[in-house]
């Protein structure tokens, strides 16, 4: 469709990471990622990649930043100069020049001890990442779940097409009792660490109708395709009994109704538990 139109097909493959799907082999002209997720792998630095296949044309009349001289940079054709790599060209002397997000060394050697076990990290998220879809799909307390990988998912078929060795560890799914045990359920997690950062070696969740947007009621949340009662999850790496184990437990304090304390000292919060009273919220 893109290509009918005449624009290059751009795939943010984040989610995926590398290792997991490959949209230049699929058609794709440029693929950019998030290194701040799978890639360095541990939340711990800020970065990003874009890829450039260069087999866009960028001289189909619909691109004069690509093929007019450049007012920014001494009257440039980048695609005439430069031809196939003539756009990655731009982005980095125009407009890496201008916004200014140059990477730290530091960061960037991060990004590059992350990438090292990159694949050996993605096969056990997504080996862990299906133990868990399973789990919860079964679990009286989950009214869906929403994960390509489990057979009978409307995606599952495209999965199998485009992410062969697995799909990825980020989904979410849907908790019994809406709002309030979505709140219980965040609150009740032990090993879970409670984020909005994807793609960590750690596990992470996060449920939207309690933190991120709570300032949106029931429908608003519906109408952005949220919903009060969903979660979402960043399955990690660590042994996938203790992942399943957390859930569990969190679900079961989920359903739970009667007045209690939202916390008892055995919350997510690491200073709760560590320290008790005076980080209780
Ligand atoms: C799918 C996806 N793409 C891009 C980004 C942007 O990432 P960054 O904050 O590293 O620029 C995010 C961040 O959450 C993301 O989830």
């Amino acid at each position: 469709l893109a290509h009918e139109v005449g624009v290059p097909l751009i795939i943010d493959n984040t989610f995926a990471s590398p290792y997991l799907c490959r949209p230049l082999d699929w058609g794709a002209d440029i693929v950019v990622h998030s290194a701040t997720k799978f890639i360095c792998g541990h939340g711990t630095a800020i970065g990003g990649v874009i890829v450039d296949s260069g087999r866009f044309p960028w001289d189909n009349g619909k691109f004069p930043g690509m093929t007019e001289p450049s007012k920014g940079y001494h009257d440039l054709r980048f695609f005439e100069y430069f031809g196939d790599f003539g756009w990655l060209l731009k982005c980095r002397a125009e407009m890496l020049r201008d916004y200014g997000p140059t990477m730290a060394p530091f960061t960037a050697w991060l990004m590059l001890i992350g990438l090292e076990t990159l694949h050996v990290r993605m096969d056990r998220h997504v080996r862990n990442a299906a133990v868990v879809a399973t789990f919860l799909d079964q679990h009286p307390a989950v009214d869906y779940v929403n994960y390509p990988g489990l057979p009978g998912n409307r995606y599952h078929e495209l999965a199998l097409k485009y992410l062969p060795r697995g799909a990825g560890s980020i989904f979410t799914f849907g908790i019994k009792g809406g709002r309030d045990a979505g709140r219980r359920f965040i609150e009740s997690v032990q090993l879970l660490s409670h984020l909005a950062n994807v793609g960590d070696a750690k596990s992470l969740v996060i449920h939207p109708a309690s933190t991120t947007h709570q300032q949106l009621d029931d429908d608003e949340l519906r109408a952005a395709r949220i919903g009060p009662e969903m979660v979402r999850v960043s399955i990690g790496i660590e042994d996938v009994e203790d992942i399943v184990w957390d859930l569990s437990q969190a679900l079961d304090a989920s359903q739970v109704t009667s007045e209690r304390p939202a916390y008892d000292g055995q919350g997510h919060s690491v200073l709760a538990k560590a320290f008790g009273a005076p980080y209780q919220t």
